[in-house]
């Protein structure tokens, strides 16, 4: 008896379990309740009652050498079928698509990047304003009627009504009730009118306001800020004029062409053939405005400028539909490529 359940042991020693159906056919063989060890178990009542207490011992080392080399090899085979093993370490990487920055950003950047070069900060107000930054303080009669329903929305919000700024003049009013002058500064931001939406108009859009303001600052500073601008966003040879405009914050008011940068001023349909493109708003600021704003009109003048960014994303990237930049198609956002 002793000589079979260690010739067993060395069959049992010398058996390969390389895969899945080795090791189960292992364990039927062996281990199995028709197995060669049970089998051994019952051949144990035909053993002397002397010799019963070892020979059981052998049997068990039997069936436990039997069980660990089954159970390891079943650990291995399940490690090895683990998902890391199975990947192809040498394959090439499935490309991921970059994305790109959005038109208005891009432009914004470069704005933002031209006027910080002479010195101009960055300064944010609130989207959801009064009627005091929006309108009053900007030196607007009560009857103006940019105050009309259709263009501004309101907002009821408790006792007082506010709205969603029209402009982003209203941040020029905060700058100058938080700061002192020399003031420099650009103030980008979205603004919202009530207006249908259509290729031309949207409901909401963005601009850059600028506005500075110290000793002896003239129309003529204005005007050399301005000529930098447009060459440094549309090219050394660029050309601007200034036609006399109304606004109720500055006095006097110009409105800004820059020389058409499609035609190079030959004529076409986006200059509707003047040769000329309107970019910007600016003036003198209207000493009401400083007044109101606790900064004194005798010591000190400025300047102000605004300007619509989809206007100018339009001139640069030839896109004249206005509802394309919120539309999120990806395939008219990838085309976009800026520096910044
Ligand atoms: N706020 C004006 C608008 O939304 C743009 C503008 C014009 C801003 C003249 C100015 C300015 O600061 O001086 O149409």
């Amino acid at each position: 008896m002793k000589d079979k359940i260690e010739t067993l042991k060395n069959e049992i020693n010398q058996v390969n379990l390389t895969d899945a159906l080795s090791v189960e056919s292992f364990r039927i063989k062996y281990l199995g309740s028709k197995g060669l060890i049970k089998s051994l178990f019952s051949e144990l009542k035909n053993i002397p009652n002397e010799e019963k207490r070892e020979v059981g011992k052998f049997i068990n080392d039997l069936r436990d050498f039997a069980q660990n080399k089954w159970k390891e090899a079943k650990e291995k085979l399940e490690e090895n079928s683990g998902s890391h093993h199975n990947i192809d370490l040498s394959r090439p990487e499935d490309a991921i698509e970059i994305g790109a920055r959005h038109p208005l950003s891009i432009v914004r950047s470069e704005i933002i990047d031209i006027f910080s070069r002479i010195g101009f900060t960055v300064s944010e107000g609130p989207e959801i304003e009064d009627d005091w930054h929006n309108f009053s303080a900007l030196n607007f009669p009560p009857e103006h009627p940019a105050r009309d329903m259709q263009d501004t929305f309101f907002i009821e919000k408790g006792e007082k009504e506010m709205a969603l700024r029209t402009h982003t003049s209203s941040v020029q009013v905060r700058v100058m009730e938080h700061s002192k002058p020399p003031i420099r500064t650009i103030s980008p931001g979205r603004v919202y009118r009530n207006e249908a939406i259509s290729a031309r108009a949207h409901c909401f859009f963005h601009q850059v306001e600028g506005l500075y303001i110290d000793k002896d600052v003239s129309f003529a500073d204005l005007k050399q800020t301005l000529l930098y601008f447009a060459k440094e966003l549309f090219g050394e040879k660029t050309k601007i004029r200034l036609r006399p405009s109304y606004f109720p914050f500055t006095e006097p008011s110009a409105e800004v062409d820059v020389s058409c940068t499609i035609c190079n001023s030959k004529g076409c349909n986006v200059c509707k053939y003047t040769g000329w493109l309107e970019i910007l708003g600016c003036g003198m600021v209207d000493p009401n405005v400083l007044e109101s704003s606790g900064i004194d009109s005798k010591t000190y003048s400025g300047f102000a400028f605004g300007m619509g960014i989809e206007r100018i994303a339009q001139l640069k990237y030839k896109v004249n539909d206005l509802r394309l930049y919120s539309e999120n198609d990806v395939r008219f956002l990838k085309q976009f490529t800026g520096g910044f």
